[in-house]
């Protein structure tokens, strides 16, 4: 009995290093320590021992087992390290080997345009809000006082999405919506994409970007208006900047202007880029906001007054750097969007 159990060790230890797999050695353990196994296979032998020999040989049987078990396991960690240290081998990572230079970006020139008027605005006390591209006709046209048969709300010249709803062709309804939301007062500016039904040249796009600035108060008057453009203007484009309001119209303020700045190619001398003029016309379009706008919201226009301006980012933009063309602004080429 002895011998047997003695010879199924040794056996096993030989068959145990010969073997290249883990799935052989499940085999293997099966085979020997399984329920039918050898190892059982041998005990059955155990009733025809003496009382003295009983013992004895259960003790060796146990150690042999647990040998075998003990052994089982060292050679299963062996192999799965083998098979890590291949993987790890074979999935290197060779951080010596020189990258490609990778450019690191920046925002775009339209982005910080709309960033760092949104910080000046923000110094003079105004608050950010958000509005959505797609808007409602009503807030677009509708409470913004613009008449039925406006040219702006044709087809030709706006992107509807149903009758009811479109993309918003300027940045005022989000005027109506803060209104509509806080009520007075408010300071507010607002910065976003817009769509009109345009071909691209060079100075249109059918998308492009606007500010939207408003504030509703008591005692506010056209002195306010102005004052607050200065400030934008000069701080935003040189304090060397002058500016000129033309009467205008627009269907939510009343009385409207329109604000040219100094041409900042010739610095007004006159030249090519103004056309001669020394101004750059039609920067921003501002206005008293006009009362029946604000009763829409339900502000009353008897206890508060309001100014509203709104301008072109993408214009202000290529007047600030001297970018010629809107198109440069959204080629993403490289060559152009480096130099911001
Ligand atoms: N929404 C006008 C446009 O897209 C610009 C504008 C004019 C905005 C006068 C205003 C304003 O707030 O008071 O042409």
């Amino acid at each position: 009995m002895k011998e047997l159990l003695n010879q199924l060790r040794s056996e096993f230890i030989e068959r145990l290093n010969a073997i290249e797999d883990t799935e052989d050695l499940e085999e293997l353990r099966v085979k020997y320590l399984g329920k039918k196994g050898l190892m059982t296979e041998a005990l059955k032998g155990m009733g025809k021992l003496s009382k003295e020999e009983r013992p004895v040989i259960g003790k060796l049987a146990n150690e042999i087992s647990d040998e075998m078990k003990e052994a089982l396991v060292e050679r299963k960690e062996k192999f799965q390290e083998a098979l890590l240290r291949e993987r790890l081998k074979r999935e290197i990572i060779d951080i010596s080997l020189e990258k490609e230079d990778i450019d690191l970006g920046h925002d775009h020139p339209l982005i910080k345009t709309m960033d760092e008027l949104e910080d000046l605005f923000v110094s003079m006390g105004f608050k950010i809000i958000a509005g959505p591209e797609i808007e409602s006709v009503e807030n677009n046209f509708d409470l913004l006082n613009s008449p039925e048969d406006h040219p702006s709300r044709d087809m030709s010249d706006t992107f509807y999405i149903d009758e009811k709803t479109l993309l918003r062709t300027h940045t005022s309804p989000v005027q109506i919506r803060t209104m509509k939301e806080y009520g007075a007062p408010i300071k507010m500016v607002s910065a976003g994409r817009t769509f009109r039904f345009d071909d691209v040249d060079d100075t249109h796009s059918p998308m492009f970007h606007q500010m939207e600035g408003l504030v509703v108060g008591e005692n506010i008057s056209m002195a306010d208006l102005i004052g607050t453009l200065e400030i934008f203007i000069k701080e935003f484009l040189g304090a060397d900047m002058k500016t000129r309001y033309r009467p205008h119209y627009f269907p939510f303020t009343e009385p409207s202007v329109e604000v040219d700045v100094t041409c900042h190619s010739c610095h007004g001398k006159g030249c090519p880029a103004c056309g001669g003029t020394g101004w750059s016309m039609e920067l921003l379009g501002a206005g008293m906001v006009h009362p029946k706008v604000l009763e829409n919201c339900g502000i009353d226009s008897e206890k508060y007054t309001g100014f509203a301006f709104g301008f072109g980012v993408d214009r202000i933009t290529m007047v600030k750097y001297g970018i010629p063309n809107i198109r440069l602004l959204f080629e993403n080429d490289n060559r152009f969007l480096e130099q911001f």
